[in-house]
């Protein structure tokens, strides 16, 4: 581990002078685009991060106060494995490409830089958060969401320009050049060009946007093509954390919502009520399904088949490799009706993906109904349909209920507020978004985290303002 480099990082840098040159080229455009559009006004403080200092499993992370500008930006890949091999598709067993392989060269990119897309794009959505943070426990927290998105780009970045060429260098720019949210040079999927400007966006954009990421590396981090699986190996360490953030955020905002419940109006109190919850996950969780693309796709067949993308735990999960004969049945839109279509399971493996993710998620809504429950609250949160509200794939251009049913568009808009935030909701919640710094206090509308980072109590000076 060369951590005192310019770049830190594990993949012996100054060895390769011609990379180490355009990474450190890329530098000052990287720091140019975080003090413009990473978090507003706390760049100066001190906060208490952890930076990875290592790639082992324990031990592989600092914490300590850091300035963010100061981070640690680095380069780390989970180490190789001797004798890695493609592990599914019609090359599973062939040594693993340790270079791109040729035919697969632009489908790769494509992947690399619309992971690489969503790290920046995330702390640009994020940005003004820090300004109504609901504790100094939370401020450290969404820094190091942020922090560490920052270094999840350096990890895409690091394999466009060291195995891309050219194209890759350009695409490495045009990475640091594109906004959130911004029409004329937008992120490139749409959940990441929506406003994040309340925690209670934020919680459910970490809850739900972030496991897409988890879904999509894990994905990745079985990809026959080496470079890319260390990669996506290393950066699912940390993303367990962005998703801890929200799960238990949401957690704690239900639990207060509870309390609130039984002393009376909700509102009235100054807290969150349940239905707004509500419409947040539909809003969030439909965006973020929409993230792993149509549910009949070619290009989820070619890349099984390459050997590129398998499925969530690949290994572990299943014994054929191939994929190669079975068949796939889902529901598909067809004169106006819903009807069983078959197709090859290869070009299905979005919606398998996507499946997976549905089941986590339905873990974090046990999890907040058990909050609910433990106050003695009778009502339930739920995920919407995966037909709702979608924006991608078969269901796009048609209109369902929350429970997945077909319905008219003027149906759909005639009960949208019902569904889905409305205008009002969110100035409500914006309205109750007053910043709490005072070590050890709480914003009223979220209940205290259990317990504080890495063994420090909740009453501890997270960030030094
Ligand atoms: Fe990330
Ligand atoms: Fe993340």
């Amino acid at each position: 581990m060369n951590l005192y480099d310019r770049i830190p990082n594990n993949v012996n840098l100054s060895e390769d002078k011609k990379l180490q040159r355009a990474l450190e080229k890329w530098l000052p455009n990287y720091l140019d685009w975080w003090r413009e559009m990473g978090p507003e006004s706390f760049q100066e403080k001190d906060v208490y991060l952890r930076t990875a200092i290592s790639v082992e499993p324990d031990g592989w992370a600092n914490f300590d106060y850091v300035k963010m500008p100061d981070y640690r930006w680095g380069i780390f890949l989970k180490p190789a494995e001797a004798d890695a091999r493609v592990g599914f598709g019609d090359n599973a067993g062939q040594p693993a490409y340790q270079e791109v392989p040729g035919e697969f060269r632009n489908a790769l990119r494509r992947i690399i830089v619309t992971q690489g897309d969503t790290e920046p794009a995330s702390v640009e959505q994020q940005r003004l958060l820090g300004q109504t943070c609901p504790s100094l426990y939370d401020l450290r927290n969404l820094f190091q969401v942020n922090v560490e998105e920052g270094r999840h780009l350096w990890a895409m970045v690091y394999l466009l320009h060291g195995y891309f060429g050219r194209d890759g260098r350009d695409e490495a720019d045009a990475l640091l050049e594109r906004r959130s949210g911004n029409p004329d040079k937008p992120r490139i999927l749409e959940a990441f060009n929506q406003p994040c400007d309340d925690w209670l966006n934020f919680f459910a954009f970490t809850m739900f946007t972030d496991r897409d990421g988890k879904y999509q590396l894990s994905a990745l981090a079985e990809s026959g093509f080496e470079p890319l699986a260390r990669t996506c190996q290393f950066m699912l360490t940390e993303e367990a954390h962005h998703m801890f953030v929200g799960d238990t955020g949401l957690s704690r905002v239900v639990k207060r919502t509870a309390q609130l419940m039984k002393q009376g109006d909700v509102r009235e109190l100054g807290g969150i009520p349940l239905d707004i919850i509500q419409k947040y996950i539909n809003f969030w969780f439909s965006y973020s399904l929409d993230l792993f693309g149509g549910e009949i796709s070619s290009n989820s067949a070619d890349f099984f088949a390459a050997g590129l993308k398998g499925r969530y735990k690949e290994q572990e999960q299943y014994t054929d490799h191939t994929a190669a004969n079975e068949i796939f049945t889902l529901l598909v839109v067809e004169d106006g009706k819903l009807i069983p279509r078959e197709v090859p399971l290869r070009n299905a493996l979005n919606e398998v993906l996507r499946t997976e993710y549905v089941k986590d998620c339905e873990k974090g809504l046990a999890r907040w109904n058990k909050a609910l429950a433990d106050e003695g609250i009778s009502d339930r949160l739920f995920l919407p349909h995966s037909r709702f509200h979608r924006h991608v794939g078969e269901y796009a251009g048609h209109t369902f209920d929350i429970r997945g049913n077909l319905i008219s568009a003027e149906e759909f808009e005639r009960r949208r507020t019902e569904w889905l935030p409305t205008i009002e909701d969110r100035e409500y919640v914006r309205s109750l978004m007053h910043p709490v710094t005072e070590v050890g206090k709480i914003a009223n509308w979220i209940a205290p985290p259990a317990s504080g980072i890495k063994g420090k109590p909740f009453a501890f000076e997270y960030v030094r303002l």
